[in-house]
């Protein structure tokens, strides 16, 4: 299994290229089994979960192509893909593929909205929390789809087709909010949906459906409307750029200091988290090229973070900001709300040496002058980033294990922080 060797101290300068939102690209892809024709997306992360959703795609026979370099392509930009689900071969997503990505459960929608059929693993738990999908199900019975649950499996019919229904989801989910609007874009009738997900890549995904001919209202708001047309067709979109990926780095450089412009960030997707990282003591600018953050000698404020639905701080930041709270001058305060188990990175935080008490769903730290470098292991997708940005200020050698799980979320992230004078290698092992 490959490892990240990274020795602290170093000030981060230079400019990070931010790739395409990985959590607008799985779902954008998913949305191609709702049309015949080809959907093109440009702007596509190199990430390991987007790989396995291609071939996740392809047991249904969609073909995928990925355009290659072309004359003038800078190094390593992000790639075109070509999605044809013009024959959908079959409707089963089996427990073996569903089980390794959760979001391709979110098949069931287009598979029954084009198909009128479905058999979909149940996703099962991960390691920040039972990820249950009875939300998911319930919209999809709001739109007239007949669901029973077998051996695992979630078995969804819908012979006549899906027809327009009131979804009110008690809680604010984003799978939930894909899977309603993939089912209800070809549905008969209206449907609306209440109390809807206000993420930047719910937003970027009805636009994409809007120009493959969905009828959509609201998206980005609490309420979206969306009139069911016969069929949708295929169409060119670029991918938004990636907000937990630029939230990332702005904290790496908050807590080693220097000055770094994330190339191709937009403020306005995580307004929260730069405003939080302002009141750290981060100074913040947005250009016509991206996001600029420094921070220069002065210390790192403590701050208190609730983690909230967008607009709200992303829980998907939580352990980055975490790490980066490890060395403020006082204490800091995180509440997780959105997931039960995402504090798995606070025992691997202090081996490095940070102070951090749990009570609950809250997480007090106590900032310490100095980290220290040891071997960590990386649990989870974000977790195991914050680990990186705790080594980056850690004194001396730390070895991150298990880096599969930052390869599902981070492209090239030893290639991006060492171009900014980071000493960060990958072993290969
Ligand atoms: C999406 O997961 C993201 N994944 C997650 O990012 C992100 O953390 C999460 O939204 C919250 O923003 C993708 O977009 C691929 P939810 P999702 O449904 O849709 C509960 C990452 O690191 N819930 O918004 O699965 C659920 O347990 C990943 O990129 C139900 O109870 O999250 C949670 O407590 C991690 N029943 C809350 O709702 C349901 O049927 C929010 O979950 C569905 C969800």
């Amino acid at each position: 299994m490959d490892r990240i060797r990274i020795v602290g101290g170093k000030p981060l300068h230079g400019s990070i290229p931010i790739s395409g939102a990985k959590n607008a690209t799985l779902p954008l892809m998913i949305a191609s089994l709702l049309t015949r024709d080809t959907l093109i997306l440009d702007n596509v992360p190199r990430l390991a979960d987007v790989l396995l959703l291609q071939r996740i795609l392809s047991n249904h026979g969609v073909d995928i192509t990925i355009k290659g370099k072309r004359p003038g392509d800078v190094e390593h930009s992000n790639q075109t893909m070509h999605i044809s689900a013009a024959d959908i071969v079959d409707t089963t997503a089996p427990y073996e593929l569903v089980s390794k990505m959760r979001g391709s459960f979110w098949v069931l929608a287009p598979l029954v909205a084009r198909m009128g059929r479905a058999k979909v693993s149940m996703p099962g738990g991960c390691a920040i929390g039972t990820r249950p999908v009875d939300l998911l199900i319930m919209a999809m019975e709001r739109l007239g789809a007949k669901i029973e649950i077998d051996g695992g499996y979630v078995i969804a019919n819908a012979d006549n087709g899906l027809e327009g229904g009131e979804i009110e989801f008690p809680k604010v989910t984003v799978g939930g909010t894909h899977v309603a609007l993939m089912g209800a874009c070809l549905a008969s009738g209206t449907s609306v949906i209440e109390n809807a997900a206000r993420e930047p890549e719910i937003v970027d995904v009805a636009d994409c459906l809007i120009k493959m001919g969905a009828r959509i209202s609201g998206a980005g708001t609490s309420r979206i409307v969306v009139e069911g047309v016969a069929k949708l067709s295929g169409t060119r979109h670029s991918v938004l750029p990636d907000r937990i990926e630029t939230g990332t780095y702005a904290m790496a450089v908050a807590m080693t200091g220097g000055d770094v412009l994330l190339e191709g960030a937009r403020p306005e997707l995580l307004q929260n988290a730069l405003d939080v990282l302002s009141q750290a003591g981060a100074e913040i600018s947005a250009t016509n090229a991206g996001i600029r953050i420094a921070r220069n000698d002065a210390g790192i404020r403590p701050v208190d973070v609730t983690t909230a639905p967008f607009p709200g701080f992303p829980t998907d930041l939580q352990a980055q900001l975490m790490a980066l709270m490890t060395r403020a001058r006082g204490t800091s305060r995180i509440t997780e709300t959105i997931f039960e188990n995402r504090f798995m990175h606070v025992q691997e935080l202090a081996r490095l040496g940070a102070h951090i008490h749990l009570d609950g769903q809250n997480a007090t730290i106590e900032g310490v002058d100095r980290l220290t470098g040891a071997p960590v292991m990386a649990t989870d997708l974000r977790a195991s980033v914050s680990l990186v940005i705790a080594a980056l200020a850690a004194e001396g050698e730390t070895m991150v294990n298990r880096v599969y799980h930052l390869d599902r979320g981070f492209e090239r992230l030893e290639d991006k922080l060492s171009r900014c004078g980071a000493t960060v290698e990958r072993i290969s092992g």
